[in-house]
Order: structure tokens, then C-alpha cells, then sequence
């Protein structure tokens, strides 16, 4: 592999999201180092240290350090989570100008710090800004990942595991497209141990549940000012696949290229993810609901993309 091996990490962005995914990478003994970077220099000083004090009780012996981009130089894997977060009735698109201008600058110096790894992108409007990474960085779509609707997905099992009273380990079932409004759960191919959930619920309870995940995040921020456990479990998730190789479908952030008839836009798929990134997108077949929501939601990205990439 003619990439970075290894398990360092580099977090940019050392704020809500940043620092509980720190806290997921420590406690499930993901990496040997975990290297933090931010503008705030004095959140970053107080995180490795207090980090860095629970290293005792860790499964591994994590080293947790400040750095610069200069330490993205031997990194495997470069993790986003910098820049302007949603205020209480915010869409994640209306951060799209602050949040790409912020990217060009980050991707820029982690490239000329001779990064040659992984990045994994989560900052919103996230399939935008994966999108800004692919092209400012000018790595091969394999290893620029969004989080895409990992969170989605999860908020849909949950949701799901409660319906049924199952594990949401148990529920298999992905939300597709943009991460926000126009996201869709892909009923067609949810199920539990493979019995199909679309035809146990009447169409407005269908409804009712695509809507709780779709608005969840609102809900959040109205309540706490941020949304950041979640997201961290599933950032780690996604390292946690790279690193073990694990050839696993999760629903990440990926650059479709013909897929359902739709090219040059990110958006969540469920995809299959190696030590080389993301492999291939898994197909799901869609009905022709389904496929029309896909639609309008590459539609939405695409139209906010062109305004800014050409
Ligand atoms: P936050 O305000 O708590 O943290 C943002 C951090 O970025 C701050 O520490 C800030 O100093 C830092 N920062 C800003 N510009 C920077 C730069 N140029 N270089 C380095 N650091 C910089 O915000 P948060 O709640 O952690 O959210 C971060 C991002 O993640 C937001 O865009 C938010 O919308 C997004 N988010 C995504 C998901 C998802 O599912 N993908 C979930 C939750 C939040
Ligand atoms: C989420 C963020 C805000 O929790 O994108 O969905």
C-alpha cells in the first residue's frame, strides 16, 4: 500500500464534536497517539492533559499530545472537526461558506505537511466539505471519508431497537443521502435478522420515525446547544474499521460515480471499509420512491456545490 500505515491520528478541531471523539478513541484503545490541533491553543492544553490523566485506566497505552499540522506529516488517519457549528434553528447547509473557507485553509496545510493517509471528515455541511477535502487535497476518493449519515443510521436503529425492543446492534437499516433535510431512511431494506420492518409499521408511523431521526439533531441543539456523543461513537467506529481492516458496510460519506445514476457529489452510503479507506458502495435496490428521494437529495448538495466549486 503506497499510503501511511500505522494507527497515529490527527484530530483538527478540538471543540464538542473533536473532543468526545478523543475520548471514544481513548477508551476503546483505537490508537497509539493521538495528536490534537485547534486555534484555540489553551482547549487543546487542557484536553491532552486531562485526556492524558485517564490514560491509566485506558485498554492501551495511548499517547495524547498539542501539535501542529507539521505532525500530519507520519499520520495515518486526519480527522475534521473544525470550524462553525449549527446555532439553534440553523440548517447544517446555511454553515456551507464559513465551513469551506475554513477546509481550504486545514486541507492545505495538512497536505503540505506530506500527509499521504486517510482523512475522515465530519464537520457540516459534511458532504459538502468532504467534497471541498477530495478536491483541496487532491486524494483519491478511497481515503476521503465523510461521516455521511453514520449518525443518521444509528438515530434510525435506535429508533428502530425501540419499535421492535431489539438491540439496535440487531436492527440492520440505513438512512442514504445528504446528512440533513433532505436525508431518507431506505425502508425497502431495513430489517431484523433479515424480516423486512417496512410492512410491521402503517405508512404514517414510517413517518413519524424518519422524521424523529431526520430531526433529532434539532431537537439536541434546542436542548443542549450541540449534538456530539453520537457523532464521536460513530467517528470512532469508522477508525475503528480502518485500522482493523475490517472489510465492514457502515454508512459513510462517499463520492458517488454512477451509483444509481448520480456522479461528482458525497453523500451517505452504506460502503464497505478497509485499511484502504472506503472499497466500493454497496447498491442497495432502492424502490422508485426511494430512488426519487435520492434524487432531490444529490439535487440539493449538487446545486449548493456548483455555486461554489465551478
Ligand atoms: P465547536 O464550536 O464546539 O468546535 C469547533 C472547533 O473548531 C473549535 O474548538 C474551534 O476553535 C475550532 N476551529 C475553528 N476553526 C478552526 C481552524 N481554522 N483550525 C483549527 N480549529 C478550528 O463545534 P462542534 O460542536 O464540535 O461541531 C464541530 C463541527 O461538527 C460543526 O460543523 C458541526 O456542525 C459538526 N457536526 C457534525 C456532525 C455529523 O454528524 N457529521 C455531528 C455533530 C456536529
Ligand atoms: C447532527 C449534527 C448536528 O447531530 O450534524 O446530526
Amino acid at each position: 500500500m503506497n499510503f501511511t500505515q500505522g494507527n497515529k491520528v490527527v484530530l483538527i478541531g478540538d471543540g464538542a464534536v473533536g473532543s468526545s471523539y478523543a475520548f471514544a478513541l481513548m477508551n476503546q484503545g483505537l490508537c497509539d497517539e493521538l495528536i490534537i490541533v485547534d486555534l484555540n491553543e489553551d482547549k487543546v492544553k487542557g484536553d491532552t492533559m486531562d485526556l492524558s490523566h485517564g490514560i491509566a485506566y485506558a485498554p492501551t497505552a495511548m499517547k495524547v499530545k498539542k501539535g501542529s499540522y507539521q505532525d500530519c506529516s507520519d499520520a495515518a488517519i486526519v480527522v475534521i472537526t473544525a470550524g462553525a457549528a449549527q446555532k439553534p434553528g440553523e440548517t447544517r447547509l446555511q454553515l456551507v461558506n464559513k465551513n469551506v473557507a475554513i477546509f481550504k485553509s486545514i486541507v492545505t496545510n495538512v497536505m503540505d505537511s506530506g500527509f499521504n493517509g486517510i482523512f475522515i471528515v465530519a464537520s457540516n455541511p459534511v458532504d459538502i466539505l468532504s467534497f471541498a477535502t477530495l478536491k483541496y487535497s487532491g486524494l483519491p476518493k478511497e481515503r476521503v471519508i465523510g461521516s455521511g449519515t453514520i449518525l443518521d443510521s444509528a438515530r434510525f436503529r435506535y429508533l428502530l431497537g425501540e419499535e421492535f425492543d431489539t438491540a439496535a446492534i440487531s436492527v440492520h437499516g440505513y438512512i442514504i443521502g445528504e446528512h440533513g433535510d433532505s436525508q431518507f431512511p431506505a425502508w425497502s431494506s431495513a430489517n431484523i435478522s433479515g424480516a423486512p420492518l417496512a410492512q410491521k409499521l402503517t405508512e404514517e408511523r414510517k413517518e413519524e420515525i424518519a422524521g424523529m431521526a431526520r430531526e433529532a439533531a434539532y431537537e439536541i441543539i434546542n436542548a443542549k446547544g450541540a449534538t456530539y456523543y453520537g457523532i464521536a461513537m460513530g467517528l470512532a467506529r469508522i477508525t475503528k474499521a480502518i485500522f482493523r481492516n475490517e472489510n465492514v458496510v457502515l454508512p459513510v460519506g462517499t463520492l458517488l460515480e454512477g451509483e444509481y445514476g448520480h456522479s461528482g457529489v458525497y453523500v451517505g452510503m452504506p460502503s464497505v471499509i478497509t485499511r484502504a479507506g472506503v472499497k466500493r458502495i454497496v447498491e442497495l435496490s432502492l424502490n422508485e420512491e426511494e430512488r426519487q428521494k435520492l434524487s432531490q437529495s444529490v439535487r440539493t448538495l449538487k446545486d449548493i456545490q456548483d455555486s461554489i466549486f465551478e
